[in-house]
């Protein structure tokens, strides 16, 4: 039975993803978003509920159960669940059929402001994105009234410091390695000319 109440309690449901699985082709194919949306982001969620179920967490808001668990060694299953969660839905908006290109006025003065140009931008994402060692995000985030690039491991998110992501990039090998290998520049260069929804960052800005 789907449902999305149990004992009274709400449980997290997973996002839709807000295009086809084939709408990022060629950049990313079905296959890779089919598998890390219905496995990969799917799983996060599941075991989140399942994680929570019966605890204090159960019930809570995502973002509040991140913020309630981060740096807890004894909650960091629950933690990696959640934030998971969080990171795939705010990876799928951070990405768009026909993105790249140039930012919306607002946001692209920003840019210019903290980092020069677009492109200057771009590469210190990249950067931080291939720099990142093993699995984890690259994020372009509000950090005051500045913007910055930040990576970071496995689940962690830039919530938890008070930094307020704009976009991300998933540089987990789930994300790109049915279709690039170990190219990962690659990827990362295709997302960045391709895909990037800067549209979207706008919105995270206001
Ligand atoms: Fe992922």
């Amino acid at each position: 039975m789907s449902n999305d109440k149990t004992e009274g309690v709400t449980l997290h449901l997973l996002s839709p993803l807000p295009y086809a699985d084939n709408a990022l082709n060629p950049v990313i194919s079905a296959n890779t978003i089919g598998i890390h949306y219905s496995k990969h982001h799917k799983g996060y969620v599941d075991n989140l509920n399942k994680l929570v179920a019966g605890t204090e967490f159960a019930g809570l808001k995502l973002e509040k159960i991140i913020t309630e668990t981060a740096g807890k060694s004894d909650k960091i299953a629950i933690f990696n669940n959640a934030a998971q969660t969080w990171n795939h839905t705010f990876y799928w908006n951070s990405l768009k059929p026909n993105g790249g290109g140039e930012p919306p006025a607002a946001l692209k003065q920003k840019i210019e402001a903290s980092f020069g140009t677009v492109d200057a931008c771009k590469k210190e994402l990249a950067t931080a994105a291939m720099t990142q060692f093993g699995s984890g995000w690259a994020w372009l985030v509000l950090d005051g009234d500045r913007l910055k690039v930040v990576k970071t491991s496995n689940a962690d998110v830039p919530l938890t410091t008070g930094m307020k992501p704009l976009l991300t990039i998933d540089v987990w090998e789930h994300a790109y390695y049915l279709d690039y290998q170990n190219r990962r520049a690659d990827y990362l260069n295709a997302v960045l000319e391709k895909l990037i929804n800067w549209s979207f960052a706008m919105d995270n800005l206001k």
